[in-house]
């Protein structure tokens, strides 16, 4: 395809050309996008796949997002909060797997005030030589910086979706703007930053989502997550559809082809959705993997949709066979700039 191939060479790919990309059904076209997302990762980012530990510390979380299972309306879930020694230990453990980075994520959750979570980094930091990345939620500029200063080095925060009105619907009592506010308070800070999106959201568009992608780029994130709505029984969105592998795979390809060199991981909700979903991301663009290292006894309760948790997987990554070409890369897999750069 002629968009394709524009797009490929670094051209500036329009809003209708991407809303054209994202709505190809013939098997030929899918498959040329695909390709050239690959072809544009393997030149981009190169070939090593990174990988990147995560610790859900908490499942507690004030907000009541439509979607998750994790939100406070769920009574039906068991709530636990690791303490901050179990979090510095499965640190450890994550750095003695050979991890370079850790993620620790959590609900939005309180008790993890600006001086507690501080401490955390510290001493995570002083046991181990990890790069961390946060995924805490909306907080205070004095928060972030606090944590900076603390030692942290990367922190996503998706945007969830781009359209104001189903952000809003989806989140009740929050605004975009808020959100995209912390976005920019977390690069400016000096963050690695990430964001992304969900795909196939009840009542979203495939305008809405070519708009998330033209954020991916303006933004020029450091890392992009894009996952597939999966409906979890115990939401208000319990009985809607799950968003679809294809559409998911095309978001990633085009996002893959606009934004360049940001680091993309095949998402956990995309294994999820299809065993083979996460080896399909990694042909379509994904360069990152973040196996789920939070302790046994806990994990099952990060209910954020269902079907999370695989217990063959036991948190090895090495249940991921790679695509031909491909290597594990070894070292915290910080954001090549690409002379190809991002389009603008
Ligand atoms: N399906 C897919 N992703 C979800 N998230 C929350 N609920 C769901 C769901 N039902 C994602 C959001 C959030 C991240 C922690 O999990 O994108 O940022
Ligand atoms: Fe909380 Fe995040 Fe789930 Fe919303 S998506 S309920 S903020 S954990």
């Amino acid at each position: 395809m002629e968009i394709v191939r524009a797009g490929e060479e670094g051209q500036t790919i329009s809003r209708e050309d991407i809303i054209f990309l994202l709505s190809t059904a013939e098997e030929e076209e899918k498959e040329d996008l695909f390709k050239t997302a690959d072809r544009v990762r393997h030149s981009c980012v190169g070939d090593e796949v990174y990988l990147r530990a995560i610790v859900e510390f908490s499942n507690f979380c004030v907000q009541d997002c439509l979607y998750c299972g994790l939100r406070r309306g769920n009574d039906r879930i068991p709530r636990y909060r690791m303490t901050p020694s179990e979090i510095v230990e499965a640190a450890k453990n994550a750095q003695s797997l050979n991890f370079a980075t850790v993620v620790l994520q959590s609900g939005e959750d309180p008790w993890f005030t600006r001086e507690r979570m501080a401490r955390l980094i510290r001493e995570i930091k002083e046991q181990t030589n990890l790069v961390i990345t946060l995924s805490l939620g909306e907080r205070s500029y004095q928060d972030y910086q606090a944590w900076k200063e603390a030692g942290a080095d990367r922190f996503l925060l998706k945007q969830e979706t781009s359209s104001a009105s189903l952000y809003e619907k989806l989140r009740p009592g929050k605004r975009l703007l808020e959100r995209i506010q912390c976005l920019q308070w977390l690069k400016d800070l000096g963050y690695q930053t990430g964001s992304g999106n969900i795909v196939g959201l009840p009542g979203q568009a495939l305008e809405d989502l070519a708009e998330d992608i033209l954020f991916f780029r303006e933004f020029d994130f450091d890392m992009v997550g894009i996952g597939p709505f999966i409906a979890h029984p115990k939401t208000p969105l319990g009985g809607a559809a799950n968003g679809a592998l294809d559409l998911t795979l095309k978001v990633l390809a085009v996002t893959r082809i606009v934004t360049r060199d940001t680091n993309l991981p095949a998402t956990t909700a995309v294994g999820t959705l299809s065993p083979d979903g996460r080896r399909k991301a990694l042909r379509a663009g994904a360069n990152v993997v973040m196996p789920d290292l939070t302790p046994w006894g806990y994990r099952q309760y990060y209910e954020i949709y269902p079907g999370k948790v695989r217990v063959k997987e036991q948190g090895h990554w090495k249940g991921i066979s790679l695509p031909s070409g491909r290597t594990w890369g070894k070292g915290p897999g910080n954001r090549i700039r690409s002379p190809k750069g991002s389009q603008l």
